[in-house]
């Protein structure tokens, strides 16, 4: 059941200042491996990455967009506090990264999931984790469960093709040679 939202919830962009209250989120989190384990300088190198709910207090959710390149990004470290669970503000967060990566103009985002329905829901599709080769050489190959990963590879827009980002970057190459 939907609980109702509370009064006042604002998303925004992370700053600096957010970091702390952030790795603090995850942190929660990571106790149990629901999320990945992030530090606070890694946080903070990332910063711009990070959307943030607030609710003029404090930070009640976050969650990252992280580029790979033109062809792919990823959403990572979603996650609200217990307490504002199932009121609809990690929705709101994917929705505000999401618009994000329109703006960016990224032709896919992906994800690493334990809850698959709650993606579903918000118009990511399964796919096969070896699809995601990027993702894998990130993260999958120093984590701990790599051999016995229980999670499920998500997208939302179109697959990016291996040769035809190597054919895009081989011309972005020659485009950049021809200005030298
Ligand atoms: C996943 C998470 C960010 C969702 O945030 P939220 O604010 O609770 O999500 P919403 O209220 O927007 O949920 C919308 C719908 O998604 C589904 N949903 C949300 N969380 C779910 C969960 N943990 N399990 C199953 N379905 C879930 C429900 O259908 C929900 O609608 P309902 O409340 O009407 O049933 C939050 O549960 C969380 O912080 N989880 C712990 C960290 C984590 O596992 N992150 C995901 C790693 S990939």
């Amino acid at each position: 059941m939907k609980l109702s939202r509370p009064e006042f919830v604002r998303v925004r962009k992370a700053v600096l200042p957010d970091a702390g209250a952030i790795h603090g989120l995850i942190f929660e989190y990571a106790r149990d491996y629901s999320l990945l384990a992030r530090t606070l300088p890694e946080i903070c190198e990332n910063i711009r990455d990070f959307t943030v709910a607030e609710d003029g207090k404090g930070i009640m959710g976050c969650g990252a967009l992280h580029f790979y390149g033109i062809h792919l990004g990823e959403v990572r470290s979603i996650a609200v506090w217990p307490r504002y669970r199932r009121h609809g503000i990690g929705g709101m967060i994917i929705d505000a990264m999401l618009a994000e990566a329109d703006q960016h103009r990224l032709p896919c985002v992906c994800l690493f999931t334990r809850i698959p329905v709650f993606f579903k829901a918000l118009g990511f599709a399964e796919v096969a984790r070896a699809r995601l080769p990027d993702k894998i050489y990130k993260d999958c190959k120093d984590c701990r469960r790599r051999d016995e990963c229980d999670e499920i590879a998500m997208i939302r827009g179109r697959l990016p093709s291996l040769s035809r980002l190597e054919f895009d970057d081989k011309k972005s190459a020659r485009r950049s040679l021809s200005r030298i």
